[in-house]
């Protein structure tokens, strides 16, 4: 028993573990921002086509390498190609992506815990306008002592998960954050529909207006769509790693695209009829979750606890997401190194809340230290999210389609797959050839090539 790998106690929990993954600050707080700044409800069509067509098919492929291969993701391209290095090193290069989103995701991550003592604290109450708490979310992120605290705490709650493994750590966390997150999000959402004047925010979502499509959406939307599921760096391989051979990679991988597309969804719902029924506009991009949604609270009824709920809400979505990236990391270390679970998460979750530490520090101290125009913060987002996550996600669907058998791909599969054969044939064509061009044109874009 002492070297078997971990396994999850049930597909249902994998879901969850996996549902939760996706399920994050790219939700809540990016989803409704681009939605706000691109159209409404023609961002959110091209989000769901971009799910669709990209999303299933690869979160199929990197679960079915994970699942196969029983590793990290280096681990498992060097079992897959018998140690090519090129492959190798795609590996690590997930690896490494998780090492550097998870040292910026968790700054923000540690505002948001911050935010649900400042909101249990009630000063944002005497706020009567979105200028005020912009000036106090400058000024809390700016102070070195308040975030750094903040991401250090965060970590250590990702710490003490990861170091109690799969089933016990991930999975049992997992289950019970999940349906927690959703019952949050479903009061949030009716909170803010029944508000009087709600209704133009709800047609904001669901009336399309083509004439708002600008190429740019597009791409933006398909980016937005790779990054909410967690592709690209090996997550959902290393948590495949852990799954059974009994189970159907297919029918978890729509589970958990839905789940996460309804939790972006909703997270929409919640926040845009309450925007537009208090008069606001909903181009209010990045800064819209810190300085304007507090101050809206204070025009609900019931604010106060609306909005710790929000930020409990918030922290949770980013803690399901912190645990997976620092998992990618501790089953690299724990795999390839032998070095033992505990010791590596604290080591390696201390080492990454070291890296983050200048970036918290970019909103203040260093803020003034720019490296073609961005702060250290937006150097680490642009490095994760225009370039390891495509990168990857372009390797990772190029092996599945073009590099690895295909009767191995096949047989692979199928185990324990209830999908019909025209199905497995359709996802087979769209990893070979459709999901590869749309990545590598979303990436050709986004470091601004075309
Ligand atoms: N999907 C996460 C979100 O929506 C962000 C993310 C991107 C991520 N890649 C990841 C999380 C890899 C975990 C692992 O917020």
């Amino acid at each position: 028993m002492i070297n078997q790998r971990e396994q999850w106690g049930s597909k249902l929990g994998f879901i969850l573990a996996a549902a939760g993954s996706a399920v994050g600050l790219g939700n809540i707080w990016k989803f409704p921002y681009l939605v706000g700044e691109n159209g409404g409800a023609v961002f959110i069509l091209l989000y769901l086509f971009g799910v669709l067509v990209v999303g299933i098919p690869a979160v199929i492929a990197e679960i079915l390498i994970g699942r196969t291969a029983r590793k990290n993701p280096v681990g498992s391209f060097r079992s897959l190609t018998r140690g090519n290095p090129f492959w190798v090193s795609i590996g690590f290069l997930g690896v490494l992506a998780g090492f550097v989103i998870l040292s910026y995701y968790n700054v923000i991550a540690g505002w948001s815990l911050g935010y649900i003592i400042e909101s249990l604290k009630n000063v944002f109450a005497p706020m009567e306008n979105p200028e005020k708490a912009a000036a106090l979310f400058g000024s809390l992120s700016a102070s070195a002592r308040w975030s750094v605290f903040y991401s250090f705490g965060f970590m250590v709650l990702s710490v003490i998960i990861i170091m109690f493994g799969v089933q016990k750590g991930i999975e049992k966390s997992s289950k019970f954050l999940m349906p927690l997150l959703l019952i949050f999000i479903v009061i949030l959402v009716m909170r803010g529909v029944t508000l009087p004047g709600s209704m133009k925010g709800i047609k904001y979502l669901i009336k399309v207006d083509f004439s708002a499509i600008r190429p740019q959406t597009v791409l933006l939307a398909l980016g937005q769509a790779f990054f909410s599921l967690s592709l690209g760096m090996g997550a959902l391989m290393t948590y495949g790693s852990y799954m059974s051979k009994k189970d159907d990679i297919a029918g978890c991988a729509v589970n958990i695209v839905a789940l996460d597309t309804l939790v972006a969804l909703l997270a929409g719902f919640m926040i845009f009829p309450a925007l537009f029924a208090l008069g606001m506009q909903p181009e209010q991009g990045p800064a819209l979750i810190f300085n304007i949604l507090p101050v809206l609270f204070n025009s609900i009824p019931g604010g106060y606890l609306f909005r710790i709920l929000f930020f409990i809400l918030l922290s949770i979505a980013a803690l399901t997401s912190t645990i997976s990236l620092l998992e990618v990391i501790t089953a690299y270390v724990v795999d390839e190194f032998k070095i033992s679970r505990k010791i590596a998460t604290i080591c390696f979750g201390f080492i990454v809340f070291l890296i983050g530490i200048p970036v918290a520090l970019s909103f203040g101290l260093i803020s003034d230290l720019k490296i073609f125009g961005l702060n250290f913060f937006g150097i680490m987002d642009f490095l994760a999210s225009n370039i390891l996550l495509p990168l990857g996600g372009l390797l990772i669907s190029i092996f599945v389609g073009w590099v690895w058998k295909k009767d191995q791909v096949y047989s692979n599969l199928r185990e324990g797959l209830k999908i019909s054969e025209p199905l497995l044939n359709l996802w087979f064509f769209l990893i070979r050839f459709v999901v590869p061009v749309i990545i590598l044109f979303v990436f050709l874009s986004s470091i601004g090539i075309f």
